[in-house]
């Protein structure tokens, strides 16, 4: 059976901003920031985008396409071994526990665009997310959320079952450009908010006291949030760029999805922030939590005329955002069971959804496993699985990877190309392993 292309070269740019522009953007930033200091770990995170990130996002590339297979089909025929391929199942075990709670998240913010939409929530976020800090009003919510989260399984697995071309890069394709046009509309709206100065001034303030004074202590949820909103150590940018064809220029297109990222993140935060601040909620504030936001955020919506239109249309972006990324993920372990296991895509879409059945309602009925999850595990699975890609591209692939990655690349990028194999195979594994012993509690050193 021959495998699946990208039809036309935006698709595949499309596709991986799509996984890339998600609920990493709008909901996770604003309350990793806050929990992290602010000002101090937005420098370091946007540091880490660009010097991690970008080369990151090319190592996974290089994989992807030389082998054209998933993650697992790809270390093992570039890597030349059976136990190669065993290293590569780390990709569906992350892919899974993201899906796992990002479908629970997700399912929260389908609900607010849906009983918003009917006129059944009209600013009245308590029941959803109680106090700040408190993001479950009780086990009937909870039960809710499992509902909820059951049907954005069912959004999620209903575009990847129609495959690369039919399923991901058509909903894609149609998808991004909405978010964008429909954020640039918010961003404009809420600059008329009284308070929004506040919010930009929160965005803007480094300080580099605070910095200095931080560092160690925001280097790692800097590096594990650069690397969750770039997609990256979980094997989704290896699977994605499998479907590529030979025309492309990596380097070029890594960055331009870096770029496209990054121009996201910087307009949620230029509707998130603003409207925090309108309703009294500091984000750097101690311990606001996953819930703050939509606390918040549909307070800010009640106080308007047009507020019911104005969350509705919020939280159908934020819904497509998310849906865009949570495909991503899935297709992970469906191409590692189309490829390896040799099975149909719908029976490998609905295999992988009733594991996430199971595991995305155990997290959405416990709270505080959900937290840790969300945070720290999925921080630590990202950071170990990108370590582990770039040492295999660094040290194994070797001269390949950098004829990779000169193979449909411009003259000027095609130079970098030693510098960049100089970088993957030894100062970024030592700069995400430090990382990864900062967040473990080293932090003495
Ligand atoms: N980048 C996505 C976001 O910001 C999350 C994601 C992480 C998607 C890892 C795929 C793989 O929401
Ligand atoms: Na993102």
């Amino acid at each position: 059976m021959t495998r699946e292309t990208w039809a036309t070269r935006a698709g595949f740019i499309l596709a991986a901003v799509g996984s890339a522009v998600g609920l990493g953007n709008i909901w996770r930033f604003p309350w990793v920031t806050a929990e992290n200091g602010g000002s101090a770990f937005l420098a370091v995170y946007l540091g880490v985008v660009l010097l991690v990130g970008v080369p990151g996002l090319l190592g996974e590339f290089v994989i992807g396409r030389r082998s054209g297979r998933n993650p697992v089909g790809a270390l093992r025929d570039l890597g030349g071994s059976r136990s190669w391929g065993y290293v590569g199942l780390f990709s569906a075990v992350t892919a899974l526990v993201l899906l796992s709670f990002y479908s629970v998240v997700g399912g929260w913010i389908l609900r607010y665009a849906v009983e918003t939409g009917l006129g059944l929530l009209t600013g009245g976020p308590a029941p959803y997310f109680a106090e700040p800090g408190a993001y479950f009003g009780g086990v009937e919510s909870g039960l809710d959320a499992v509902a909820y989260h059951v049907l954005f399984l069912a959004l999620t697995a209903g575009i990847v079952v129609g495959g690369v071309r039919k399923g991901i890069e058509r909903a894609t394709t149609v998808m991004m450009p909405a978010i964008a046009v429909f954020l640039v509309g918010l961003a404009l709206w809420a600059s008329t908010r009284a308070g929004a100065g506040e919010g930009y001034a929160f965005l803007l303030a480094f300080d580099l006291d605070t910095l200095r004074a931080n560092f160690f202590d925001v280097l790692g949820p800097a590096a594990g949030q650069a690397l969750f909103t770039l997609s990256l150590g979980a094997g989704t940018m290896v699977t994605y760029a499998s479907y590529l064809g030979e025309d492309r220029s990596l380097p070029f297109d890594a960055t331009t999805i870096a770029v496209l990222n990054t121009a996201v993140g910087v307009l949620a935060g230029l509707v998130v922030f603003p409207l925090m601040f309108a309703q009294g909620i500091d984000p750097s504030a101690t311990g606001p939590g996953p819930g703050a936001l939509f606390v918040g955020l549909a307070e800010a919506f009640a106080t308007l005329p047009a507020g019911t239109l104005i969350a509705t249309v919020f939280f159908l972006v934020v819904t497509l955002a998310a849906l865009s990324s949570s495909i991503s993920m899935l297709e992970i372990p469906v191409s590692i069971l189309v490829d390896e296991a040799g099975v149909s895509r719908p029976v490998a879409v609905g295999g992988s959804v009733v594991v996430l059945v199971v595991t995305g309602s155990v997290l959405a009925l416990r709270p505080p496993l959900f937290g840790v999850v969300a945070g720290p595990v999925v921080d630590f699975l990202l950071t170990a699985g990108l370590t582990v890609f770039l040492l295999f591209v660094g040290w194994v692939l070797g001269r390949e990877a950098t004829a990779e990655f000169r193979n449909g690349a411009g003259d000027l990028a095609a130079s970098l190309a030693d510098p960049w194999r100089l970088a993957v195979g030894v100062a970024l594994p030592l700069f995400l392993l430090f990382t990864l012993l900062t967040s473990l509690g080293f932090s003495a050193w």
